[in-house]
């Protein structure tokens, strides 16, 4: 993919990565892109590089526009290396290039890199360049997602270059939000905010009324991956508010293992039963499910009920790991429950409990614990631990036709 001009004298010239299956732990199974845009005035500037395998492919791209040697600024929004891993390339041909960044940026780049010989003007929110015609302007957005990050925005195209909020890790041919399906994008795009962004969610909301007050109202979001939003901006700015303020709706999710099939037929006791309710449930087991896949549907649900099977006195591996991966990403407004198996000893219901509660979530109990293999009534157990939760999502509102599904949910259960 070559250079593609988004606004007059402004280019995407980054790179696209169709291999990449991992992102630190976040699954993408579409791939990524690594967006860098280069701005062409009175002064030439690049903002962003790109993921360090991939320098030449920015070269080139860049070469087919200008040449390296004159840049007068690269904008570095965030030092992460999959946007700054080109820069010492960059930097080898751009000898007089000034690099425009935050203060924790330029302490993060002199811990990266050897930045000896590098010029470097820091930039705190509000500061502008004026680049001849036009002007940027910054704003410091710290812990969106990193302590350096800034957004960039280009006041007279009222294009907003924010790094990696935004983003979406979706590798495509096409630059665009309107060139892409509409219920894929939004799909990427809540993945990659419930896998990145939600342990920051509280600054989100803030941060937009700060760039409002600004007077940054963007015509385009060009974030660092996946697709730029020209078609309607406000669509993805609305969603991270939404997403931000813990907004769910009547959905839960079931996270599992099983060691022999036991805690299995339990969470397929509890599926059937809050499904039968009306309530939207999806049911992982850890040991086959993609922890990105499974954050993206935790991010809009109003519950979350674990379960395992014990092993060596605690949970199986798959839900333990699961754990410690939800716990960090902090969901809002969620309810927790669990359930599981046992031979002799237990633990795994134990000791999901004390992290849920230390990570201080907010748990129904009691919870099903069962010894071996779960009798009719201990599948009843799982059913009304079910019915429990459904009535949570639900309220006290929707008692009509419970009774006829609950027959029917009964019949259903294979115990
Ligand atoms: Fe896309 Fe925080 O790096």
């Amino acid at each position: 993919m070559t250079a593609v001009e988004i606004a007059k004298g402004v280019f995407w010239v980054g790179a696209i990565d169709w291999d990449i299956r991992n992102f630190h732990g976040y699954e993408t199974r579409k791939g990524t892109t690594y967006n860098a845009y280069l701005i062409l005035d009175k002064k030439t500037v690049l903002v962003d590089t790109v993921k360090e395998p991939y320098k030449e492919t920015l070269v080139e791209n860049i070469s087919k526009i200008t040449s390296l040697e004159k840049l007068d600024y690269v904008i570095v929004n965030h030092v992460e290396p999959d946007h700054s891993g080109s820069l010492e390339h960059v930097m080898q041909h751009a000898k007089n290039a000034i690099i425009v960044t935050s203060k924790r940026g330029k302490d993060e780049l002199e811990k990266y890199y050897s930045t000896n010989g590098w010029n470097f003007q820091v930039v705190k929110t509000g500061d502008e360049i004026n680049l001849g015609s036009r002007t940027l302007t910054f704003v410091e957005v710290p812990m969106l997602h990193w302590p350096d990050s800034m957004f960039t925005f280009l006041k007279e195209n009222m294009i907003l270059m924010p790094n990696d909020a935004f983003g979406q890790h979706l590798a495509t041919s096409q630059r665009f939000d309107d060139q892409v399906d509409q219920s894929l994008l939004m799909n990427e795009a809540a993945k990659y905010f419930a896998n990145i962004l939600m342990p920051y969610s509280l600054l989100i909301p803030r941060k937009i009324e700060e760039i409002r007050r600004l007077g940054i109202e963007p015509k385009i979001i060009a974030p660092s991956h996946g697709v730029i939003w020209r078609s309607n901006p406000e669509k993805i700015v609305k969603a991270y508010i939404d997403w931000s303020e813990g907004k769910t709706r009547s959905k839960a999710v079931i996270v599992y293992d099983t060691m022999w099939g036991s805690t299995k037929k339990m969470a397929d006791a509890i599926c059937l039963t809050i499904g039968n309710r009306g309530v939207e449930v999806h049911l992982f087991n850890m040991r086959k499910s993609d922890y990105a896949e499974v954050l993206k549907e935790i991010l809009e649900s109003k519950a979350v009920i674990l379960g395992s099977s014990t092993l060596n006195s605690s949970m199986l591996p798959s839900i333990s790991a699961f754990l410690t991966y939800v716990i960090g990403l902090r969901p809002k407004n969620k309810i927790w429950a669990c359930f599981g198996s046992y031979g002799w000893g237990g633990g795994a219901v134990r000791t999901i409990m004390e992290m849920l509660k230390a990570a201080k979530f907010d748990v129904i109990e009691p919870t099903v614990q069962v010894q071996f293999a779960p009798s009719r009534e201990e599948l009843k157990m799982c059913r009304d631990l079910g019915q429990k939760i459904a009535d949570a999502i639900l309220g006290s509102a929707n008692t009509k036709g419970q009774v006829a599904l609950k027959e029917v949910e009964e019949n259903d259960i294979e115990d």
